[in-house]
């Protein structure tokens, strides 16, 4: 796991216009890409800094009905932006969380299938504690999945700009998380579509 996971084109992969991509992306494309990362339907999920959406809706349309999605900003703009859009969607499991940005969140422990950390680590004040409470929050199956944006091997940026992927990793496993899978794919970064890695992980014994 190193920087030349940027070097190498990711193959078989819809290339969209820039103006069709957010749309395409929150509609099915982000579909496909979070069912490859570990999503099921009828899980619980909790997008970490969901900013505006473009992995709550995906993640709605994924978990269906009979899941739910705990969208978490400190933004409430970001918030009103993902509540307008699931309306008008006719998407009704999205739940809008806002809070101060430190643990705890307002969600019981063991409540939860999946969280995803998407380009918000380089953000968070402390990141161990959240990692922590990432697992206070997963139940014993549950997965943790990073997109650590912005480390020192991708745009490097606030609080990651000096680790590397390898560190991201060990960081979270110092926290009782094992990796379980690792993928390079397309993504969405802001409203574009990029390259980049994610790393899932489950509780360790
Ligand atoms: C760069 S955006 C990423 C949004 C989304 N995850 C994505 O990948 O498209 C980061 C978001 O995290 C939010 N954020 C930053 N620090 C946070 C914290 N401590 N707790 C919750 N949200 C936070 C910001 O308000 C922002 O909306």
């Amino acid at each position: 796991m190193n920087g030349s996971f940027m070097e190498t084109p990711v193959r078989g992969v819809t290339t969209l216009s820039s103006e069709k991509f957010p749309d395409a992306w929150e509609h099915w494309l982000g579909v496909e890409f979070l069912e490859i990362v570990g999503l099921h339907h009828g899980d619980r999920v909790l997008d970490f800094g969901a900013g505006p959406g473009h992995y709550s809706l995906p993640a709605a349309l994924t978990v269906g009905r009979r899941g739910a999605v705990y969208a978490l900003d400190t933004n409430h703009a970001r918030l009103r932006i993902i509540r307008d859009k699931a309306r008008h969607r006719g998407i009704r499991t999205i739940t809008p969380l806002l809070v101060d940005g430190e643990p705890p969140a307002p969600l019981r422990e063991a409540s939860l299938d999946v969280v995803l950390a998407f380009d918000v680590m380089h953000l968070v004040t402390d990141r161990t504690q959240w990692y922590r409470e990432f697992w206070r929050l997963l139940h014993p199956n549950g997965c943790l999945t990073v997109y650590p944006k912005h480390c020192k091997d991708d745009m490097p940026l606030g609080g990651l700009a000096d680790c590397t992927i390898a560190q991201v990793r060990a960081e979270v496993e110092r926290c009782d998380f094992r990796l379980r899978s690792f993928h390079r794919k397309h993504l969405c970064h802001d409203e574009s579509q990029v390259q980049g890695v994610v790393l899932s992980f489950h509780k360790g014994e």
